[in-house]
Protein backbone atom coordinates (compact mmCIF):
# COMPACT_ATOMS: atom_id res chain seq x y z
CA UNK A 1 0.00 0.00 0.00
CA UNK A 2 1.47 3.05 -0.95
CA UNK A 3 1.83 5.49 2.50
CA UNK A 4 -0.21 9.35 2.27
CA UNK A 5 1.94 11.87 4.69
CA UNK A 6 -0.39 14.30 5.83
CA UNK A 7 1.72 17.53 7.90
CA UNK A 8 -1.47 18.54 10.11
CA UNK A 9 -1.57 22.03 12.16
CA UNK A 10 -4.22 22.88 14.78
CA UNK A 11 -4.75 26.01 16.77
CA UNK A 12 -8.04 26.39 17.63
CA UNK A 13 -8.25 27.16 21.01
CA UNK A 14 -5.25 27.80 23.48
CA UNK A 15 -2.21 24.51 21.91
CA UNK A 16 -0.27 25.08 18.58
CA UNK A 17 0.04 21.81 17.20
CA UNK A 18 1.57 20.28 14.26
CA UNK A 19 1.97 16.46 13.26
CA UNK A 20 3.05 13.87 10.60
CA UNK A 21 0.85 11.24 10.20
CA UNK A 22 0.76 8.17 7.72
CA UNK A 23 -2.33 6.49 6.22
CA UNK A 24 -4.89 8.54 8.91
CA UNK A 25 -3.46 6.02 11.47
CA UNK A 26 0.04 6.13 11.78
CA UNK A 27 1.90 9.32 13.90
CA UNK A 28 5.15 10.18 12.86
CA UNK A 29 5.19 13.03 15.33
CA UNK A 30 2.35 15.04 17.23
CA UNK A 31 4.17 18.40 18.71
CA UNK A 32 2.10 19.97 21.46
CA UNK A 33 3.03 23.95 23.20
CA UNK A 34 0.18 24.38 25.36
CA UNK A 35 -0.78 27.85 26.42
CA UNK A 36 -2.58 26.53 29.52
CA UNK A 37 0.09 27.98 32.57
CA UNK A 38 -0.83 31.54 30.25
CA UNK A 39 -4.58 31.61 30.55
CA UNK A 40 -4.64 29.67 34.05
CA UNK A 41 -4.48 33.16 35.45
CA UNK A 42 -7.48 34.69 34.21
CA UNK A 43 -9.24 31.38 34.44
CA UNK A 44 -10.14 30.45 30.84
CA UNK A 45 -8.79 31.37 27.63
CA UNK A 46 -8.53 34.72 26.65
CA UNK A 47 -8.89 34.91 22.45
CA UNK A 48 -6.81 37.71 21.71
CA UNK A 49 -3.22 36.33 23.70
CA UNK A 50 -4.54 32.95 22.21
CA UNK A 51 -3.80 34.64 19.09
CA UNK A 52 -0.61 36.39 19.49
CA UNK A 53 0.63 33.22 21.34
CA UNK A 54 -0.42 30.68 18.38
CA UNK A 55 1.53 33.39 15.87
CA UNK A 56 5.10 33.03 18.13
CA UNK A 57 4.85 29.27 18.27
CA UNK A 58 2.86 27.77 14.90
CA UNK A 59 5.77 28.14 13.04
CA UNK A 60 8.65 27.13 15.46
CA UNK A 61 6.10 24.08 16.63
CA UNK A 62 5.34 23.15 12.70
CA UNK A 63 9.31 22.84 12.38
CA UNK A 64 9.71 20.48 15.38
CA UNK A 65 6.93 18.49 13.73
CA UNK A 66 8.82 17.71 10.34
CA UNK A 67 12.22 17.74 11.90
CA UNK A 68 10.90 14.83 14.76
CA UNK A 69 9.43 12.73 12.10
CA UNK A 70 12.57 13.04 10.04
CA UNK A 71 10.22 14.06 7.59
CA UNK A 72 11.11 16.65 4.37
CA UNK A 73 8.58 18.94 2.68
CA UNK A 74 8.75 17.75 -0.59
CA UNK A 75 7.67 13.92 1.18
CA UNK A 76 4.80 15.50 2.27
CA UNK A 77 1.36 14.44 0.79
CA UNK A 78 -1.13 17.18 1.39
CA UNK A 79 -1.79 19.62 4.42
CA UNK A 80 -4.60 19.51 6.70
CA UNK A 81 -5.83 22.30 9.00
CA UNK A 82 -8.31 23.12 11.39
CA UNK A 83 -10.89 25.30 10.10
CA UNK A 84 -13.12 25.89 12.59
CA UNK A 85 -15.04 25.64 14.64
CA UNK A 86 -13.13 27.72 17.33
CA UNK A 87 -11.75 30.82 18.40
CA UNK A 88 -11.50 32.84 15.15
CA UNK A 89 -8.10 34.58 15.60
CA UNK A 90 -6.31 31.07 16.45
CA UNK A 91 -8.15 29.42 13.52
CA UNK A 92 -6.61 32.01 11.45
CA UNK A 93 -2.86 31.78 12.41
CA UNK A 94 -2.83 27.91 12.08
CA UNK A 95 -4.79 28.35 8.76
CA UNK A 96 -2.74 31.04 7.49
CA UNK A 97 0.31 29.07 8.22
CA UNK A 98 -1.14 25.80 6.27
CA UNK A 99 -2.02 28.02 3.20
CA UNK A 100 1.50 29.39 3.10
CA UNK A 101 3.11 26.44 3.15
CA UNK A 102 0.75 24.64 0.69
CA UNK A 103 0.98 27.12 -1.63
CA UNK A 104 4.87 28.05 -1.38
CA UNK A 105 4.92 23.88 -1.47
CA UNK A 106 2.49 23.34 -4.31
CA UNK A 107 0.71 20.90 -2.24
CA UNK A 108 -2.67 20.40 -1.48
CA UNK A 109 -4.71 21.86 1.52
CA UNK A 110 -7.62 20.05 3.31
CA UNK A 111 -9.64 21.81 5.95
CA UNK A 112 -10.61 20.00 8.87
CA UNK A 113 -13.56 20.41 11.08
CA UNK A 114 -12.38 20.21 14.98
CA UNK A 115 -14.64 17.50 15.92
CA UNK A 116 -14.23 15.54 13.23
CA UNK A 117 -10.83 15.40 14.10
CA UNK A 118 -11.25 14.69 17.83
CA UNK A 119 -13.67 11.67 16.53
CA UNK A 120 -10.47 10.41 13.95
CA UNK A 121 -8.44 10.67 17.29
CA UNK A 122 -9.99 6.87 17.87
CA UNK A 123 -8.42 5.74 14.57
CA UNK A 124 -4.76 6.74 15.52
CA UNK A 125 -4.65 4.19 18.47
CA UNK A 126 -7.36 1.69 17.82
CA UNK A 127 -5.72 -0.10 13.80
CA UNK A 128 -9.09 -2.09 13.73
CA UNK A 129 -11.85 0.23 14.32
CA UNK A 130 -14.20 1.33 10.78
CA UNK A 131 -17.54 2.71 10.47
CA UNK A 132 -20.14 2.45 11.59
CA UNK A 133 -19.99 3.58 15.61
CA UNK A 134 -21.53 5.77 17.99
CA UNK A 135 -18.72 8.27 19.00
CA UNK A 136 -19.68 10.78 22.13
CA UNK A 137 -17.66 13.87 21.82
CA UNK A 138 -17.41 16.23 25.04
CA UNK A 139 -14.99 18.70 25.13
CA UNK A 140 -14.92 22.51 26.35
CA UNK A 141 -17.15 23.66 23.27
CA UNK A 142 -18.76 20.46 22.63
CA UNK A 143 -21.15 17.53 23.65
CA UNK A 144 -22.51 15.56 20.75
CA UNK A 145 -23.46 12.35 20.51
CA UNK A 146 -22.58 11.02 17.03
CA UNK A 147 -23.69 8.35 14.45
CA UNK A 148 -20.32 7.80 12.15
CA UNK A 149 -21.75 6.30 9.45
CA UNK A 150 -18.81 6.31 7.41
CA UNK A 151 -15.17 8.47 7.33
CA UNK A 152 -17.17 11.18 6.05
CA UNK A 153 -20.19 10.90 6.99
CA UNK A 154 -21.87 12.26 10.39
CA UNK A 155 -25.05 12.92 12.14
CA UNK A 156 -25.26 14.19 15.17
CA UNK A 157 -27.85 12.44 17.34
CA UNK A 158 -27.97 14.56 20.54
CA UNK A 159 -26.10 17.67 21.01
CA UNK A 160 -26.01 20.12 24.40
CA UNK A 161 -28.88 22.26 24.85
CA UNK A 162 -26.38 24.96 27.04
CA UNK A 163 -23.22 23.94 28.69
CA UNK A 164 -21.00 21.82 27.05
CA UNK A 165 -19.51 18.49 29.23
CA UNK A 166 -16.27 20.18 29.81
CA UNK A 167 -17.72 23.98 30.36
CA UNK A 168 -19.31 22.45 33.47
CA UNK A 169 -16.28 20.50 34.40
CA UNK A 170 -14.91 24.09 34.34
CA UNK A 171 -17.02 26.25 36.04
CA UNK A 172 -17.60 23.86 38.97
CA UNK A 173 -14.09 23.44 39.55
CA UNK A 174 -13.96 27.18 39.44
CA UNK A 175 -16.64 27.62 41.98
CA UNK A 176 -15.18 24.83 43.77
CA UNK A 177 -11.64 27.25 43.73
CA UNK A 178 -9.62 24.19 42.12
CA UNK A 179 -8.21 26.50 39.30
CA UNK A 180 -8.43 25.72 35.46
CA UNK A 181 -8.91 23.74 33.50
CA UNK A 182 -11.43 21.78 35.80
CA UNK A 183 -12.01 18.44 34.49
CA UNK A 184 -8.58 16.89 35.20
CA UNK A 185 -8.82 18.58 38.73
CA UNK A 186 -11.95 17.41 39.51
CA UNK A 187 -11.02 13.79 38.30
CA UNK A 188 -8.31 14.03 40.86
CA UNK A 189 -10.11 14.69 43.59
CA UNK A 190 -12.96 12.57 42.78
CA UNK A 191 -11.42 9.75 42.79
CA UNK A 192 -11.29 10.29 46.66
CA UNK A 193 -14.88 10.78 46.94
CA UNK A 194 -18.15 9.18 46.89
CA UNK A 195 -20.25 9.70 44.04
CA UNK A 196 -23.07 8.79 46.32
CA UNK A 197 -22.68 11.48 48.96
CA UNK A 198 -24.85 14.21 47.38
CA UNK A 199 -27.57 13.40 45.07
CA UNK A 200 -27.22 15.71 42.02
CA UNK A 201 -29.77 15.95 38.88
CA UNK A 202 -29.37 13.90 35.62
CA UNK A 203 -31.78 15.38 32.84
CA UNK A 204 -33.23 13.17 30.13
CA UNK A 205 -36.01 14.81 28.19
CA UNK A 206 -39.32 13.27 28.01
CA UNK A 207 -39.31 13.55 24.41
CA UNK A 208 -36.87 10.56 23.59
CA UNK A 209 -34.21 13.40 22.37
CA UNK A 210 -30.89 12.10 23.29
CA UNK A 211 -29.71 16.32 24.29
CA UNK A 212 -27.75 16.94 27.10
CA UNK A 213 -28.37 20.02 29.48
CA UNK A 214 -25.89 20.18 32.25
CA UNK A 215 -27.18 24.03 33.50
CA UNK A 216 -29.49 22.57 35.62
CA UNK A 217 -26.60 20.24 37.05
CA UNK A 218 -24.45 23.41 37.53
CA UNK A 219 -27.23 25.43 39.44
CA UNK A 220 -28.00 22.45 41.62
CA UNK A 221 -23.85 22.02 42.90
CA UNK A 222 -23.66 25.91 43.21
CA UNK A 223 -27.07 25.98 45.24
CA UNK A 224 -25.31 23.26 47.60
CA UNK A 225 -22.45 24.64 48.34
CA UNK A 226 -24.30 28.36 48.82
CA UNK A 227 -26.88 25.85 51.26
CA UNK A 228 -23.48 24.85 52.82
CA UNK A 229 -22.06 27.87 53.36
CA UNK A 230 -24.77 29.53 54.82
CA UNK A 231 -25.11 27.05 57.46
CA UNK A 232 -21.46 27.94 58.28
CA UNK A 233 -20.94 24.06 56.95
CA UNK A 234 -17.55 22.84 55.33
CA UNK A 235 -18.07 20.54 52.75
CA UNK A 236 -16.62 17.80 51.73
CA UNK A 237 -14.57 18.21 48.57
CA UNK A 238 -13.67 14.85 47.21
CA UNK A 239 -17.35 13.77 47.68
CA UNK A 240 -18.97 16.47 45.86
CA UNK A 241 -16.67 16.59 43.34
CA UNK A 242 -17.30 12.40 42.69
CA UNK A 243 -21.18 13.11 42.80
CA UNK A 244 -21.16 16.03 40.39
CA UNK A 245 -18.70 13.84 38.01
CA UNK A 246 -20.92 11.10 38.17
CA UNK A 247 -23.97 12.85 37.31
CA UNK A 248 -22.29 13.99 34.30
CA UNK A 249 -21.41 10.82 33.25
CA UNK A 250 -24.11 9.24 34.23
CA UNK A 251 -26.05 11.06 30.85
CA UNK A 252 -22.91 10.86 28.74
CA UNK A 253 -22.95 6.99 28.68
CA UNK A 254 -26.30 6.23 28.99
CA UNK A 255 -27.36 8.39 26.03
CA UNK A 256 -24.42 7.33 24.33
CA UNK A 257 -25.80 3.94 24.68
CA UNK A 258 -29.14 4.66 23.67
CA UNK A 259 -28.15 5.81 20.70
CA UNK A 260 -25.48 2.58 19.53
CA UNK A 261 -28.99 0.64 19.83
CA UNK A 262 -31.05 3.15 17.90
CA UNK A 263 -28.36 3.00 15.05
CA UNK A 264 -27.88 -0.95 15.98
CA UNK A 265 -23.95 -0.22 16.10
CA UNK A 266 -21.83 -2.53 18.52
CA UNK A 267 -19.14 0.06 18.62
CA UNK A 268 -19.04 3.02 20.93
CA UNK A 269 -16.23 5.14 20.96
CA UNK A 270 -15.15 8.50 23.14
CA UNK A 271 -13.39 11.86 21.81
CA UNK A 272 -12.80 15.33 23.09
CA UNK A 273 -10.69 16.28 26.54
CA UNK A 274 -13.79 15.55 28.58
CA UNK A 275 -13.05 11.81 27.39
CA UNK A 276 -10.06 11.85 29.31
CA UNK A 277 -11.83 11.47 32.35
CA UNK A 278 -11.14 7.95 34.03
CA UNK A 279 -15.02 7.74 35.60
CA UNK A 280 -16.14 8.12 32.02
CA UNK A 281 -13.92 5.95 30.47
CA UNK A 282 -14.38 3.33 33.32
CA UNK A 283 -18.42 3.64 33.49
CA UNK A 284 -18.63 3.74 29.93
CA UNK A 285 -16.61 0.31 29.05
CA UNK A 286 -18.64 -1.61 32.08
CA UNK A 287 -21.81 0.01 29.84
CA UNK A 288 -20.85 -1.04 27.10
CA UNK A 289 -19.41 -4.87 28.05
CA UNK A 290 -22.65 -5.11 29.52
CA UNK A 291 -24.80 -4.36 26.32
CA UNK A 292 -22.54 -6.46 24.50
CA UNK A 293 -20.66 -3.73 22.78
CA UNK A 294 -17.12 -2.86 21.70
CA UNK A 295 -15.51 0.53 23.22
CA UNK A 296 -12.88 2.61 22.08
CA UNK A 297 -11.00 5.68 23.70
CA UNK A 298 -7.82 6.95 22.38
CA UNK A 299 -5.20 7.64 25.51
CA UNK A 300 -5.46 10.78 27.21
CA UNK A 301 -2.86 13.27 25.24
CA UNK A 302 -4.93 12.59 22.14
CA UNK A 303 -8.24 13.20 23.32
CA UNK A 304 -7.51 17.16 24.24
CA UNK A 305 -6.45 19.31 21.04
CA UNK A 306 -3.81 18.28 19.17
CA UNK A 307 -2.97 17.68 15.58
CA UNK A 308 -2.82 14.29 15.14
CA UNK A 309 -6.45 14.08 15.54
CA UNK A 310 -6.51 16.65 12.55
CA UNK A 311 -4.07 14.81 10.56
CA UNK A 312 -6.09 11.22 10.79
CA UNK A 313 -9.15 13.31 9.65
CA UNK A 314 -7.54 14.96 6.55
CA UNK A 315 -6.10 11.52 5.45
CA UNK A 316 -9.46 10.25 4.88
CA UNK A 317 -11.02 13.80 3.44
CA UNK A 318 -7.93 13.61 0.90
CA UNK A 319 -8.58 10.05 -0.07
CA UNK A 320 -12.39 11.08 -0.89
CA UNK A 321 -10.77 13.37 -2.78
CA UNK A 322 -12.23 16.77 -0.06
CA UNK A 323 -9.38 19.39 -1.24
CA UNK A 324 -9.60 23.03 -0.27
CA UNK A 325 -9.15 25.87 -1.98
CA UNK A 326 -6.44 28.87 -0.60
CA UNK A 327 -9.39 30.46 -0.15
CA UNK A 328 -10.64 28.84 2.32
CA UNK A 329 -11.75 30.88 5.50
CA UNK A 330 -11.81 30.33 9.12
CA UNK A 331 -15.72 29.19 9.92
CA UNK A 332 -15.59 29.81 14.25
CA UNK A 333 -19.67 28.63 14.36
CA UNK A 334 -18.66 25.73 11.66
CA UNK A 335 -21.58 23.00 12.12
CA UNK A 336 -20.26 19.18 11.90
CA UNK A 337 -21.34 17.61 8.91
CA UNK A 338 -21.49 20.68 6.84
CA UNK A 339 -19.24 20.00 3.68
CA UNK A 340 -15.73 21.20 4.25
CA UNK A 341 -14.17 21.69 1.13
CA UNK A 342 -14.19 25.07 -0.95
O1 LIG B 1 -11.05 18.94 23.50
P1 LIG B 1 -10.44 19.96 24.39
O2 LIG B 1 -8.95 19.90 24.66
O3 LIG B 1 -10.71 21.40 23.86
C1 LIG B 1 -11.91 21.76 23.24
O4 LIG B 1 -12.04 21.50 22.01
O5 LIG B 1 -12.78 22.28 23.98
O6 LIG B 1 -11.25 19.89 25.76
C2 LIG B 1 -10.96 20.67 26.87
C3 LIG B 1 -11.99 20.35 27.95
C4 LIG B 1 -11.88 21.27 29.18
O7 LIG B 1 -13.17 21.73 29.50
C5 LIG B 1 -11.32 20.36 30.25
O8 LIG B 1 -11.74 20.71 31.56
C6 LIG B 1 -11.88 19.01 29.84
O9 LIG B 1 -11.79 19.00 28.43
N1 LIG B 1 -11.10 17.88 30.38
C7 LIG B 1 -11.59 16.99 31.27
C8 LIG B 1 -10.52 16.13 31.61
N2 LIG B 1 -9.41 16.51 30.90
C9 LIG B 1 -9.79 17.59 30.14
N3 LIG B 1 -12.83 16.87 31.78
C10 LIG B 1 -13.02 15.89 32.69
N4 LIG B 1 -12.04 15.03 33.08
C11 LIG B 1 -10.79 15.11 32.58
N5 LIG B 1 -9.85 14.25 32.98
ZN1 LIG C 1 -11.14 20.20 21.00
Amino acid sequence: MSETVILAIETSCDETSAAVVVNGRKILSNIISSQIDIHKKFGGVVPEIASRKHVELVLPVINQALEEATVKLEQVDAIGVTYGPGLVGALLVGLSAAKGIAFAAGKPLVGVHHIEGHIAANYLENETLEPPFVCLVASGGHSHVVHVSDYNIFEIMGQTRDDAAGEAFDKIARALGLGYPGGPLIDIEAVKGNSKAVDFPRVHFNDGSLDFSFSGLKTAVLNYLNGMSQKGLEINLPDVCASFQQAVVDVLVSNTLKAARQKGVARVALAGGVAANSQLRSAMKMAAEKAGMEMYYPKPILCTDNAAMIGAAAYYEFKRGNVSGLDLNAKPGLRLGDKNCG
